[in-house]
C-alpha cells in the first residue's frame, strides 16, 4: 500500500444515497478503497435521501447495490467494516429545518466534512441553503458536485454563484469521472515522462488527432434528461473536451490543481469558435434508428420508452476542432462520440506526419505515417503503429507494418482496473484539486459548445439519421474525408 495515499480522515455525506450514481459508483468505490485499507480508521459515512428506511434497510440496499456492481464474491470482512462507517437519515432536501437533524451526527464527530452532492444540479442551492441554515458548513468543509453543472453558459453560472455564496473555489470539487480515468490520467506519464513525445508533440510532427469515445448503449431509461441534454452537453461539453485539453495542453510546471487547471484553460480558450457560419463543415449530429447491437435488435432514439416522436435531440456529434495556437496550427483534431454506436469502444489516434522524404519510394511510393493509439477502454492500452524491414535474404526493403502493444493488463498484471470514483473520491479525500474541473474551465467549455447549439437551433436542421450499431450517420465520414482522411475503425 502506498502510505502517501492514506486518506485523511473525514465525514463523507452523500446527498442522494439511493441513487442510481451512488448504488452504481460510489458504494462499490468506497468498498473497494477499504478493502485496500486506503480509507482513515475514523472516517465515516453519512448516507442522506428522501425516502424513510429503517437501518435495516438501508443495510440491505447497501449490500444489494454491492453485490450487483461489485460482485457476489464481495469480502464479507470488508463490508463489515464498511457497514460501520455508514448510517443514514433521512432529509427533506428543500426543508431547510431538516438539516438540523444532522447536527447530532456532526458535533459527535467534528472533523472536514465531504459533501457529495450525487443529486441533480436543481438542488444543489437549497442543499447548501439547508446545511448553511444549520450551521454545518466551516471553513476546512469540502463540496463535491457531479455533472451536469447546468446546460449552458448561464445556467452553469446559476449553479455556480448558488454554491459560491457558502464555499470557496478551494472548496470545491466538480467531478468529470473521464479525469479519474487510468487511461486518461496516463495521457500526463505518456506525454511528459517519455522525452520520445515530449520532443514530437506538435504541428511539426502531427498530422492530426482523433479522439472517439463509442457507446454501444442507449439512453438506458433516461429519455427524459437525456432529450433535454443530447450528446454534446452529455459528453462533449465535459469529457471529450479533457481528453483533448490534456492532449494538447503546454507541459504544467507541476502536478498542482492550479497548474493543471490553468493549461487546460489555455487549451479551450484557443478552440477556435465554431458558429452558425463554418458549423455546417465542422459539426455533425447524429440520431440513431432501430439496429442491431451484437445481433439483438434494439430500439431506435425516437422509439425508446417514454420518447416523443418528433425530438430533434443528438445522440451522434462528430466535431473538426482547431486550436488556435502556435502548438497546433493546422492539425486539427477530430471528435466523435455517440450512443448505440458498433461497440463501447474509447480511444485516441494520434497521426503523426509522413516522412519529407521517402528513399524506398521505388517499391513504396507513399509510406504510411506512424500512427499512436492510446485505448482508453476497454482492453486499456497503447499501441505504436511502426514500419519495419521484413526479414529474409532476398528482402532488402521489403517493409511491413507492425504494432508495438502494451496492453496494460498484461503488461501490469493487474485482474482490475481501478474505477474512476475510487480514483476521485480519494483525491477529494486527500484535499487535492488536480483532477477535478474549476469553475472557469466549466465556462469556458460552455462557451464553445453554446455556439455550436445555438448554430444548430438557428438552422432548424435535424439531425442525420443512423442505424443502431453503425459508427454514426455517413455524413461524419464526408466531415473527415473532406481532407482527405479517415475515420480510424
Ligand atoms: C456519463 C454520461 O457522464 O458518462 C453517460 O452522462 C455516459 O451518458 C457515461 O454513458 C459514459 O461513461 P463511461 O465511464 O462508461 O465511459
Amino acid at each position: 500500500m502506498n502510505v502517501m495515499y492514506k486518506a485523511l480522515p473525514c465525514n463523507l455525506v452523500i446527498f442522494g444515497i439511493g441513487g442510481d450514481l451512488s448504488r452504481r459508483k460510489l458504494l462499490p468505490a468506497l468498498y473497494q478503497l477499504d478493502k485496500e485499507n486506503l480509507l482513515h480508521p475514523d472516517t465515516r459515512i453519512l448516507g442522506l435521501a428522501r425516502s424513510e428506511l429503517s437501518e435495516d434497510d438501508f443495510r440491505n440496499m447497501v449490500m444489494n447495490s454491492l453485490v450487483l456492481f461489485v460482485g457476489t464474491h464481495v469480502d464479507q470482512a470488508t463490508v463489515r467494516r464498511l457497514m460501520q462507517r455508514l448510517s443514514y437519515q433521512r432529509l427533506e432536501f428543500g426543508n431547510a429545518a431538516s438539516y438540523v437533524q444532522m447536527q447530532a451526527y456532526f458535533s459527535a464527530l467534528p472533523r472536514t466534512s465531504l459533501f457529495y452532492f450525487a443529486t441533480p444540479a436543481s438542488i444543489y442551492a437549497e442543499i447548501c441553503a439547508g446545511l448553511h441554515h444549520a450551521d454545518l458548513i466551516r471553513d476546512d468543509s469540502q463540496v463535491i458536485m457531479e455533472k451536469p453543472i447546468g446546460d449552458s453558459l448561464a445556467s452553469s453560472k446559476v449553479v455556480d454563484d448558488e454554491v459560491g455564496r457558502y464555499f470557496t473555489e478551494r472548496q470545491i470539487y466538480r467531478i468529470d469521472h473521464y479525469l479519474g480515468k487510468e487511461t486518461v490520467l496516463n495521457l500526463l506519464v505518456l506525454r511528459f515522462a517519455n522525452a520520445l513525445f515530449t520532443s514530437n508533440w506538435d504541428y511539426t510532427c502531427i498530422d492530426h488527432v482523433q479522439i472517439t469515445v463509442a457507446e454501444s448503449v442507449g439512453i438506458e431509461a433516461r429519455w427524459g434528461f437525456y432529450d433535454k441534454a443530447g450528446q454534446m452537453r452529455d459528453m462533449v461539453q465535459n469529457h471529450l473536451l479533457q481528453i483533448l485539453c490534456l492532449l494538447a495542453m503546454e507541459p504544467p510546471a507541476d502536478l498542482s490543481a492550479e497548474n493543471i487547471r490553468s493549461e487546460k484553460l489555455k487549451v479551450l480558450k484557443a478552440l477556435r469558435p465554431i458558429t452558425s457560419t463554418n458549423l455546417s463543415k465542422k459539426v455533425v449530429r447524429g440520431q440513431y434508428r432501430d439496429g442491431y447491437i451484437k445481433g439483438q435488435a434494439v430500439p431506435g432514439y425516437l422509439t425508446e420508452e417514454g420518447a416523443h416522436s418528433q425530438s430533434t435531440i443528438e445522440t451522434f456529434v462528430a466535431i473538426k476542432a482547431e486550436i488556435d495556437n502556435w502548438r497546433w496550427s493546422g492539425v486539427p483534431f477530430y471528435l466523435r462520440t455517440g450512443k448505440r454506436l458498433a461497440m463501447k469502444h474509447s480511444e485516441i489516434n494520434i497521426h503523426f506526419k509522413a516522412q519529407p522524404h521517402n528513399i524506398f519510394s521505388s517499391a513504396y511510393p507513399e509510406l504510411p505515417a506512424n500512427k499512436l493509439t492510446i485505448r482508453l477502454q476497454p482492453d486499456e492500452g497503447i499501441e505504436l503503429q511502426m514500419l519495419n524491414k521484413v526479414p529474409g535474404i532476398t528482402e532488402i526493403s521489403r517493409i511491413a507494418k507492425n504494432r508495438l502493444d502494451l496492453s496494460f493488463s498484461e503488461s501490469f498484471n493487474q485482474t482490475r482496473i481501478v474505477d474512476a470514483y475510487e480514483r476521485l473520491l480519494m483525491e477529494a479525500m486527500l484535499q487535492n484539486q488536480s483532477w477535478f474541473v474549476s469553475r472557469d474551465e466549466v465556462e469556458q467549455a460552455w462557451t464553445w459548445v453554446d455556439a455550436i447549439i445555438n448554430g444548430w437551433n438557428n438552422s432548424g436542421e435535424k439531425p442525420d439519421p443512423y442505424p443502431a450499431g453503425s459508427w454514426g450517420p455517413t455524413s461524419s465520414i464526408a466531415l473527415i474525408a473532406r481532407d482527405n482522411r479517415q475515420w480510424d475503425e
